[in-house]
């Protein structure tokens, strides 16, 4: 095209095709003759919803494509977080959005809800994609009445949910990333060995504190040794890779060995310059799942508030159900628990002089 579409006539009513978009509130209500004045913002409100799920479900898949790519370089990593950036925004639109829904009352709910079966949250294929894209595992996946989340969809939708977990999903691949990262040995200093070096000096630090403090009773002092002595096997343990690996089997963990040191590793030495973004990244994943979190837990009290007791339209226990999965489908938990492994800055090892300098950006310049 010669003008390369630029001086094109376009209008703002087709560009966003608001003729389809403003002519798709169909209410229920309306067409079975019993006008129910909220059934408009209850419409208004999910497809807004799906909306915002349909710009998620696009930056991690364009996030993902990065880390497939191997592209995450310095450059696209400040890419990937701009975009992790922008999906927390909107999930915090979307937790806001809860108080809108909530300015229908319970009862006014009732005047259509009884048009709405069986339809049902449960099935918005979106959310699932996104629960999927960011790495929810299947495995922990709550079900009732032995249904699978996925069960609801057509087949097309379920191969599509079922090839995102074969392709790969965020958690899997950051996982991989992280299991890349150099540093962990530089020349002859193994970060790991001299790490366990100085949660001994730490732990024994604390032992001779005790010992001789002189506020202490006896059998304080007893029960706080016992107490170190259960941090120094806590450590023992979680620092080993048989144990980690063992971990990992048994469901408990799913963060690889590897992986676990280097973000260990990124968040002890955040402060140097060429950690910055990598912490950054991982603070984002955490960020996302405690927003997900958020939002099931607003959207179960919700529901709370509408219905009570009662049982949902997809036929779940409602409230009781969706504040279990508040509790239960967590992504990013490796993540958050890998501060029990912090010991304080001032214990720290020190990281030898030629790897800071490889940590630092260098900026050269020829006079
Ligand atoms: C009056 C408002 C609402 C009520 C009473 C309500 C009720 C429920 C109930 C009872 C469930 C459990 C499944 C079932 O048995 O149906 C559910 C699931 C769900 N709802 Fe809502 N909901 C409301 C608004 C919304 C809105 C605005 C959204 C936004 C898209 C939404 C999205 C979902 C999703 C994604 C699920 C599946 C959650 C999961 O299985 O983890 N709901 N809803």
């Amino acid at each position: 095209m010669e003008n390369e579409g630029k001086y094109t006539t376009i209008h703002y009513q087709k560009y966003l095709a608001l003729d389809e978009l403003l002519n798709a509130q169909n209410l229920r209500s309306e067409q079975l003759g019993k006008p129910a004045h909220e059934e408009m913002l209850f419409i208004i409100t999910h497809q807004v919803y799906e909306l915002w799920f349909k710009q998620i479900v696009h930056e991690l898949e364009s996030v993902i494509a990065m880390f497939q790519k191997d592209q995450i370089d310095e450059s696209n990593l400040g890419n990937a977080i701009g975009r992790l950036d922008r999906i927390e925004r909107i999930m915090q639109l979307l937790i806001d959005q809860i108080g809108v829904m909530e300015s229908m009352t319970p009862l006014d709910f009732l005047d259509f809800r009884e048009y709405l079966f069986p339809a049902s949250g449960f099935q918005s294929f979106q959310f699932r994609a996104i629960e999927c894209l960011l790495g929810l595992p299947d495995m922990t996946r709550i079900t009732y009445h032995n249904t699978r989340y996925n069960s609801v969809f057509p087949d097309d939708q379920k191969e599509r949910l079922a090839q995102i977990y074969n392709d790969g999903t965020l958690f899997d691949w950051v996982n991989k990333w992280l299991e890349r990262t150099p540093f962990l040995k530089f020349g002859s200093f193994d970060f790991i060995k001299n790490y366990k070096k100085a949660v001994n000096v730490m732990l024994e630090k604390e032992r001779k504190a005790i010992s001789a403090s002189e506020y202490l009773s006896d059998d304080e002092k007893v029960k706080r040794l016992e107490m170190v002595g259960g941090t120094d096997t806590y450590f023992k343990a979680i620092l080993s890779q048989e144990n980690h690996d063992q971990l990992v089997k048994e469901g408990k963990k799913r963060l690889s060995y590897q992986a676990t040191l280097a973000a260990l590793f990124i968040n002890l030495y955040r402060d140097e310059p060429i950690l910055q973004l990598p912490f950054q990244l991982l603070t984002n994943l955490i960020d996302i799942d405690d927003l997900m979190t958020t939002w099931r837990y607003r959207h179960a009290q919700m529901v709370l508030r509408m219905l009570g007791n009662k049982v949902g339209t997809g036929g779940s226990s409602g409230h009781e159900y969706l504040a279990e999965t508040a509790r239960i489908h967590k992504i990013f938990a490796d993540f958050h628990t890998i501060s029990t492994l912090f010991i304080p800055r001032s214990a720290l090892p020190v990281l030898p002089d030629e790897m800071k300098k490889n940590l630092s950006f260098h900026f050269t310049q020829n006079l």
